[in-house]
């Protein structure tokens, strides 16, 4: 009744901004990722008649306010093999916890696997990925590795489609991610969305362009037009965060060194350096780039004041089960 499984955190290069269906947690767009090879999130869950209550610890201490997503997942898993157990669920990231790296995406594609072989049920990707995204949207992306598409759901169906546009080692970019603050996010991206539903008057035009971002995505990835999908990534990049300024009251995810680094990714992309910017709902900003730029990449990121920190990564696989 106990298994581990290990994920990777995934960045959106179209973002995911907005939702359909609160309760489902239905995304309202489509959105295409890149999963890491790094840094690790290893979950293990153990079910036992022992516990009174689902119980969840992060880097070794309870974290109550992921408690009930979990047992959202936890829940529906219970449902789905007839067990009434309870279960402890324990998650350890190998990248300091405050350095401003989101994990929920790794921690519940981690999850979902474990507790599913936790209790023995043969579920398939989709299967799991529609699970993890109860937990969080883009967990579902971290089900699968390299180029990964999250579509919205056929009529009268809950089921987002989670699919592979590519492998990792097909087209294997890197990723320099500079740290910029290790201070917690003003507005968590659950409550942001929601917010940008309700008084944007710019979001039916996010979602109604959303499908044409996503088609240039996909067919900037099969051709491996690099320069191509770093005019889409940014265009949606930078189109969310507009979204998210023109909310009331306006969500501004970047610092000052944020900034500084769009524009060093910018100059840099003009001398021919390939690389482009994306940046989710805080301010460290993922600079993605050909292998051979990375080091390049990751020094001019390093030299810009307010720059903490640049952790390089590549492409990674999608989450595992290591144990169980
Ligand atoms: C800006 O998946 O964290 O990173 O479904 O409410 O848990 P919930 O949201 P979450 O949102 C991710 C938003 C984003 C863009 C993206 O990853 O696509």
């Amino acid at each position: 009744m106990q298994a581990t499984a290990q994920a990777q955190p995934n960045i959106a290069l179209v973002k995911y901004w907005g939702k359909r269906d609160i309760g489902h947690n239905l995304p309202a767009v489509g959105s295409i990722s890149i999963t890491l090879d790094a840094p690790h999130t290893r979950t293990t869950v153990s079910f036992s008649d022992r516990l009174l209550q689902d119980e969840f610890l992060l880097n070794g201490k309870h974290e109550a306010s992921m408690l009930g997503r979990v047992s959202t997942c936890l829940d529906t898993l219970r449902a789905l093999s007839g067990s009434s157990l309870k279960a402890r669920v324990e998650s350890e990231n190998d990248f300091p916890t405050g350095a401003g790296l989101a994990s929920s995406a790794s921690g519940f594609a981690a999850l979902v696997r474990a507790g599913a072989a936790a209790l023995e049920l043969d579920l398939d990707i989709q299967q799991l990925a529609d699970l993890a995204r109860r937990g969080s949207g883009s967990a579902a992306r971290s089900l699968l590795g390299g180029f990964v598409e999250l579509s919205l759901p056929s009529p009268g169906s809950e089921s987002t489609p989670v699919s592979s546009l590519c492998k990792a080692d097909e087209w294997p970019l890197s990723v320099a991610i500079a740290i910029t603050s290790s201070a917690a996010k003003s507005v968590g991206s659950t409550e942001g969305m929601e917010r940008s539903r309700l008084t944007s008057a710019y979001y039916p035009a996010w979602v109604d362009s959303q499908e044409a971002d996503l088609a240039r995505a996909r067919q900037a990835i099969a051709k491996r037009d690099f320069q191509a999908l770093a005019e889409v990534s940014e265009y949606s990049c930078l189109k969310m965060h507009g979204l998210a300024m023109a909310s009331e009251p306006g969500m501004m995810y970047f610092n000052g060194a944020t900034v500084e680094c769009l524009h060093q990714v910018r100059a840099l992309r003009a001398q021919g350096v390939p690389v482009f910017f994306t940046i989710d709902a805080g301010p460290q900003v993922k600079a993605v780039c050909l292998p051979e730029a990375l080091e390049q990449v990751s020094r001019a990121l390093a030299e810009i004041p307010g720059v903490q920190k640049i952790i390089p990564c590549g492409l990674g696989d999608g989450s595992r089960l290591v144990q169980g």
